[in-house]
């Protein structure tokens, strides 16, 4: 392949190349990996391939308003930032280079428990609307302590995950040895040696830390540990739906459940007053050989789409990607990996590309479709091959 820049890269895929050169190798696995065989991480986005768009036409379409409206925030744009743990891995700017970029396109941008910049910090710095993603802990002192301060930093959306019961079987972090913060392994030396650059950032910008969880757990700032152990290890197991309604409950804003997959587990989401949720596989991460969140759409908006909102997350690497979804139902569309490579790749102005180019897809393809507004996508525009 020809010398690959930021300014060149066409799509996901190309700032993926990117990411891919500039990460040492345990860290881009981290991110491009998935469970076991991977089976459901190829299928989250080759899903959307079984689906083919019908357009319409003469719908004169010179103006163009892709904006919606997700749990009371306005964005500009359908299309938004999942919550990603350990940023500042991926690119020194880590959370403050993704909420600033999602602030610039008006869209909301997601904050993991796992975060690398604190809250407060966020809170003060991005005026986009946020969602802060919260993991119940063993401890109970520690989710009080991430519920208080996601208040304090106004956050406008808690999203409970509920699909890391256990961490999933990534293999190919247990092949690179992956762990946060990053040990040298005598596998993982030569990668790191191999990229200066990005080990040069990494040293020269210290205190990587998980910021919000150091004062209550050593593991994942101090004490090396790979992410499924710390699912594994640190996340309450024995959660169940009254934990999510008495943290609905402690919570005054809006409340959202990521990971839901079922019909039966949306329609209790929708019992308990959530206000939306976000179908989600964690991007194939978890359950290998589970169904994807494009396959399960059609019948989670059938249940409970006229109850609350529902999210498409995850396998998004085109803008027609993103019209499928909406075309299907999905209230909003959103996406880890699509920001992630580009954000490894070249910091904000990396993952402003990726949305600048998943923003000019999804516009042309709405005109293409003959479509002026998001709610003008219908069923009747969507044909399944099988
Ligand atoms: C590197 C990485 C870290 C992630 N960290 C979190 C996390 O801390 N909390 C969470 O709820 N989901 C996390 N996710 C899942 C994303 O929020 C999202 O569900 C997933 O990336 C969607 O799939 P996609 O990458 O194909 O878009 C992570 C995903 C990736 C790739």
């Amino acid at each position: 392949m020809p010398s690959i820049s930021l300014k060149n890269c066409r799509n996901i895929d190309d700032l993926r190349a990117l990411a891919r050169r500039r990460l040492p190798g345990p860290i881009f696995h981290y991110i491009d990996g998935a469970a076991e065989d991977e089976t459901t991480y190829q299928r989250n986005t080759s899903a959307f391939e079984d689906c083919d768009l019908v357009p319409n036409v003469l719908g004169g379409v010179a103006d163009i308003d892709m904006s919606v409206e997700v749990m009371g925030c306005k964005l500009d744009m359908p299309l938004f930032c999942s919550p990603t743990a350990l940023q500042r891995l991926f690119h020194h700017d880590g959370e403050r280079a993704v909420g600033r970029a999602a602030e610039k396109f008006g869209t909301l941008f997601g904050v993991s428990s796992l975060a690398t910049v604190s809250l407060a910090e966020i809170g003060e710095m991005v005026s986009t609307p946020k969602m802060f993603q919260f993991y119940f802990h063993k401890d109970p002192g520690l989710n009080t302590a991430l519920l208080e301060r996601a208040k304090e930093a106004k956050f406008d959306i808690l999203t409970l995950t509920v699909d890391t019961i256990v961490g999933g079987k990534r293999e190919r972090d247990l092949v690179t040895g992956f762990t946060t913060p990053p040990r040298l392994t005598p596998a993982s030396l030569f990668s790191f040696a191999a990229h200066p650059r990005w080990t040069f950032d990494f040293v020269s910008h210290p205190n990587f830390e998980l910021i919000e969880l150091k004062d209550y757990v050593k593991e994942g700032s101090n004490v090396a540990i790979s992410v499924g152990d710390y699912f594994s290890t640190m996340l309450d197991q024995s959660m169940d739906w009254s934990d999510a309604e008495d943290l609905r409950e402690k919570w005054s804003g809006k409340f959202c459940l990521k990971g839901v997959m079922s019909v039966e587990d949306a329609r209790r989401a929708a019992d308990m007053g959530c206000d939306a949720i976000m179908v989600s596989n964690h991007g194939g991460r978890q359950l290998d050989g589970s169904r994807t969140p494009f396959d399960q759409l059609t019948e989670i908006v059938d249940a409970v789409g006229d109850r609350m909102e529902v999210i498409l997350d995850g396998g998004v690497r085109r803008g027609s990607h993103v019209l499928k979804a909406l075309a299907a139902g999905a209230t909003a569309v959103s996406g880890g990996r699509m920001y992630l490579y580009a954000l490894a790749a070249a910091g904000q102005a990396g993952v402003e590309h990726a949305l600048g180019v998943l923003r000019a897809e999804i516009e042309r393809d709405m005109k293409l479709m003959g479509v002026t507004k998001i709610s003008r996508l219908n069923r009747n525009m969507l044909r399944w091959r099988r």
